[in-house]
This record gives C-alpha cells, sequence and structure tokens, in this order.
C-alpha cells in the first residue's frame, strides 16, 4: 500500500522524504515527536484522529521547553495531518508520527543556531502490546528527573532510557518495563501510563514521579470520572502497592489500554482482568473508533461527514 509523507512543506510519497547524514536530530537526539492514532470504523467507513490538537499542544509544549521553534500554528498542525492521513487512505487502525527536529546539517551539541523542521509520516499499526493481559518487571532503569532530561517533553533523546528499559523486560521474557523515579517511586511503563485500582479508585503516579503527562491517562481519568463514578487520586505509589493493587492498567496512544496480569511474578489481584479496567477498556475502544458520541470532541474524521 502506497504511503505518503509531509516532508520540507510537501505531501511526498513516503520513500522520497529522505534526510542528509549530517542532519543534527540524528546525532544528538534533538528532535521531539507525537504518536496519534487513527482509528478505523469500519461501519462508518471513517478514520478518527484520537485528541488531534491534544497532541500538537503537547508538542508545542515540548518545543517551548527546548527552544524549538515549530513552523506551523497547532491548527495548521491540525490541518496538514488531516489532509496527510486522508492521502494515505489505509482504511486501517493507523499510526500517525509528527516531528519536529533541528534540521541542520552541523556538528555541536546545542539546541540554539540550528534551524528547525517538522515532519510527519503515517504508517498502518494495530495493537503495540498484542496481549490480553501484559506481564510486567520493576526494571533496573529509572526514569530521569525533569531538571537531568524533562520526562514532559518527547524528545527523541530521552528515548534511549525507555528503549533501556523495555529491552531489559523483554529480553527477561515480560511484555513490558515498569520504571520506577530516582526516588523509588513507580513512575510509568517504557511508552505507557501506569494506574492501579486501589479501593475501588484509581491511583497514578503524579507529574513529580517523572511521568509524561499522557493524553490516554488524561482520557482514561476523565472516562472513570464520568461513566464509572471512579475517582482518580495522583500521588508517588511505592513498588510494594504493585504487589497488593486490586487490578493493573497500562495507558498509551500505541498500548491503548492493557491491562496487567502480573508484576514481577506476582499475579495482579486474581491475576484476571478486574471489573473496573474491564469497563474502562471498553468504554476507551468505543471512544476512540466514534462511537460514543458524547466523546466525539475528541475525534477528527479525516473523510468529509456524509
Ligand atoms: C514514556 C511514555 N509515557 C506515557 C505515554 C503515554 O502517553 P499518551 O497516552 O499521550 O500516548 C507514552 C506514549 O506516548 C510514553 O512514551
Amino acid at each position: 500500500m502506497p504511503s505518503y509523507a509531509f516532508f520540507q512543506k510537501k505531501i511526498i510519497p513516503l520513500e522520497e522524504a529522505k534526510i542528509g547524514i549530517m542532519t543534527h536530530a540524528l546525532h544528538y537526539g534533538t528532535a521531539i515527536f507525537e504518536g496519534v492514532r487513527g482509528n478505523w470504523n469500519e461501519a462508518q467507513k471513517q478514520t478518527y484522529l484520537f485528541r488531534l490538537k491534544d497532541h500538537y499542544l503537547r508538542m508545542e509544549r515540548g518545543c517551548k521547553v527546548l527552544g524549538f521553534k515549530l513552523p506551523y500554528s497547532v491548527d495548521e498542525l491540525c490541518r496538514i495531518t488531516v489532509e496527510l492521513v486522508a492521502k494515505c487512505d489505509f482504511k486501517a487502525d493507523t499510526y500517525i508520527r509528527p516531528l519536529a527536529y533541528k534540521s541542520s546539517e552541523a556538528l555541536g551539541v546545542r539546541l540554539h543556531n540550528l534551524e528547525d523542521d517538522f515532519l510527519i509520516f503515517a504508517m498502518p499499526w494495530g495493537p503495540y502490546l498484542d496481549v490480553d493481559k501484559a506481564r510486567c518487571c520493576v526494571v533496573s532503569w529509572r526514569r530521569p528527573e525533569d531538571n537531568v532530561n524533562p520526562p514532559q517533553v518527547k524528545s527523541t533523546g530521552i528515548y534511549i532510557n525507555n528503549a533501556l528499559a523495555k529491552t531489559e523486560a523483554v529480553t527477561n521474557g515480560f511484555d513490558e518495563a515498569i520504571m520506577l523515579s530516582s526516588s523509588g517511586h513507580v513512575s510509568e511503563g517504557s511508552g505507557e501510563n501506569i494506574f492501579l485500582v486501589i479501593d475501588g479508585k484509581l491511583v497514578t503516579p503524579a507529574i513529580y514521579n517523572n511521568i509524561l503527562i499522557g493524553i490516554t491517562r488524561a482520557t482514561a481519568i476523565e472516562l472513570a470520572k464520568n461513566e464509572l463514578g471512579v475517582e482518580t487520586i495522583e500521588r508517588s505509589i511505592v513498588r510494594s502497592e504493585l504487589y497488593t493493587a486490586d487490578e493493573c492498567f497500562l495507558t498509551g496512544t500505541a498500548a491503548h489500554l492493557t491491562p496487567v496480569g502480573e508484576i514481577d511474578h506476582r499475579k495482579v489481584g486474581s491475576g484476571e482482568v478486574g471489573p473496573i479496567t474491564a469497563k474502562l477498556r471498553d468504554l476507551y475502544v468505543k471512544a476512540i473508533k466514534g462511537d460514543l458520541p458524547k466523546y466525539l470532541k475528541w475525534c477528527t474524521p479525516i473523510y468529509p461527514k456524509k
């Protein structure tokens, strides 16, 4: 299936979108990315981009922290993305990768005196954690502090930390890593936020636990409150609470809402998908496909509505 990229201000065939080997971002991790989902709704013959604007608002905040100049406004970025995904016309679940990057072909570690550019590509992509219940482990790699490498910013440079964590977990036979912060509190997965269910409430690490504030996390909190009457507490979580919680799940654009069945060889609750997790997952799956009218505010269709 042919694919396209938005590259150097134009939509062109993906295979023609190439960067030079001296590009700054390739050498020093000076890029900021997003991951957006396009969810195919077979009955409606429509692809919905989920919380598109929120992804670009997060990218804009990241650019502010690192001193990048985004060459487009958030509204323009949304429009370009819709145009690109419509052109790709995959008619399948899609993953969209916007990237703001330091495009100068120049050496020298810095963020200043460099040119900025922006690209997007899209590809068909199904579930990322393709399991009914994930088996997780706490890994030895810690999540960096904000004043080391801000976890709020989806910079490509910080993702070496996530890659080390993921590879340690997978080579040890698990599906996903759980990272602690440098203070030893639970932080997040390698590409997901984490939630526990304790005494009928959701408990999730807070911004000071070195997490990325996930858009799926915000979605789960809102759906839990509005649709299930379940409140969320954002606080520091100690490691042993992972072993005693009633339920646990991960949230992320790529991983969606994935239940966790086991952590460090201990069953979470009964080891089966818990009732709050199951209900939230059902709501989430409907919301992202545009099947919950109340939450169509989160869904941007790529084809004109009939
Ligand atoms: C480290 C990390 N935490 C959390 C998330 C979840 O964020 P979101 O739900 O916005 O995709 C991601 C994925 O983007 C991530 O890479």
